[in-house]
């Protein structure tokens, strides 16, 4: 959406993968410091979203979306000026549906904003947020439902749109996130309604929802641009669920892929030994300038090893840069060797480590290194063609000239 929002991928904070739909004023409260204590809004993560589970299960007489106040005694604008005060992003939540995710009752006067589109809109910028996270619950889409009267529809899109509509009407620009779980291929119309939209189901705290989420977003990489990306979910790194180098891979793929990086651990818990790891993974400024990368583009899979059980991801970068990632879904670590014209490059003139800074220089072709079970091999490579390397009708390659002639 060329709102101006969202030039590089949003980077935030999400209660609901770690706290479910049971957030509460402390807790995003003390998330919210830490985002600041440890440095994290200074490397960007600077939105704070409350999740489903901050309302109450109906609306106020006057049929505005009201702050569940046992959970949150201050309130959701109070709420608001604590995250603004800490210099950081408010992000709420809805969901275009008759309900939020959270709740089963339907009744007459019900939380989801359908048909409440004009009303939330306004309650939201009245609010000073920045960004509004819109979810997918309990659509007309989703469900059928007996006694309600409204129309079937075959898309999310129709509720985007809507919101979208009353979002402009307010006169607010905030940062719109489309949560509409990849249904019906947002791809195509997601880009003009908002900044971000979700292009998968949820990620589970399960390794093999790295695989099946990067792997549906392969055909919708091109999509992505400044002011629209490829939401690939909140990140579970810091949940106590992957192990290093399973983290690592985690993060390497949301970041080369353009995800939002949204952190979806506890920060505000005791930094265990564990938590730290995690932490210098969210925190590798290597591997945060390829998210936040000026050119914008995202990387793809540019080859699939299926036997061998490894895959090279890779895309341009700015400055005459590229990334490449090898990735080894082998629960073995393996000696691989990455050809570079896998990553479109048959040489490079230098080749540098995200994750341990080597930096090798004149790389001819390939690049040979151990990557660990489910790790990954991050790779900055510069495109300039190496000393000693000669350039014949556009092609590089280690010709020596004086055999040519
Ligand atoms: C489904 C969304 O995809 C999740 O990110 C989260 O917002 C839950 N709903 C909340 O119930």
């Amino acid at each position: 959406l060329a709102n101006g929002l969202a030039l590089t991928p949003p980077m935030g904070w999400n209660s609901y993968n770690h706290y479910n739909c049971a957030p509460n004023q402390s807790i995003i409260h003390s998330n919210a410091e830490a985002l600041v204590s440890l440095g994290l809004a200074d490397l960007g993560y600077t939105y704070v979203t409350t999740d489903c589970g901050w309302t109450l299960p109906h609306r106020t007489a006057d049929n505005k979306l009201t702050w569940n106040e046992t959970l949150f005694p201050a309130g959701f604008p109070a709420l608001g000026q604590y995250i603004h005060d800490l210099g950081l992003g408010f992000g709420v939540y809805s969901d275009g549906g008759i309900l939020m995710c959270m709740n089963t009752e339907l009744g007459t006067n019900q939380t989801g904003s359908l048909g409440y589109e004009t009303t939330d809109a306004e309650t939201f910028a009245s609010w000073g947020a920045d960004l509004l996270k819109y979810d997918n619950c309990w659509s007309s889409q989703e469900r059928s439902f007996p006694n309600v009267d409204y129309e079937p529809l075959t898309s999310p899109h129709q509720n985007y749109v809507n919101m979208r509509n009353a979002l402009d009407a307010t006169g607010t620009n905030l940062l719109f996130q489309i949560c509409d779980w990849g249904v019906d291929f947002p791809s195509a119309w997601a880009p003009d309604l908002g900044n971000t939209w979700r292009v998968t189901n949820d990620i589970i705290p399960n390794w093999r929802t790295i695989f099946r989420i990067v792997n549906q977003v392969v055909p919708q990489t091109d999509y992505a641009a400044p002011g629209r990306w490829l939401d690939l979910d909140m990140m579970e790194i810091g949940n106590d669920i992957f192990t290093h180098a399973e983290e690592q891979t985690h993060f390497a793929l949301w970041s080369i892929l353009k995800s939002p990086l949204t952190i979806g651990c506890a920060l505000n818990d005791s930094i265990t030994s564990v938590f730290a790891e995690s932490l210098a993974i969210m925190k590798n400024e290597n591997i945060i300038g390829f998210n936040q990368d000026a050119l914008g583009v995202s990387a793809n899979l540019t080859r699939r090893y299926s036997d061998e059980g490894y895959d090279i991801w890779s895309g341009p970068l700015s400055g005459n840069r590229t990334v490449a990632a090898l990735v080894n879904w082998n629960n073995f670590s393996i000696d691989a060797t990455f050809d570079l014209p896998d990553a479109g490059l048959q040489s490079a003139g230098w080749v540098r480590d995200a994750w341990t800074n080597e930096t090798r220089k004149n790389v001819m072709t390939s690049y040979k290194a151990s990557v660990e079970a489910h790790g990954t091999l991050l790779l900055e490579l510069d495109d300039t063609i190496p000393a000693g390397v000669y350039q014949l009708d556009g092609q590089s390659g280690d010709i020596n000239l004086e055999n040519v002639y």
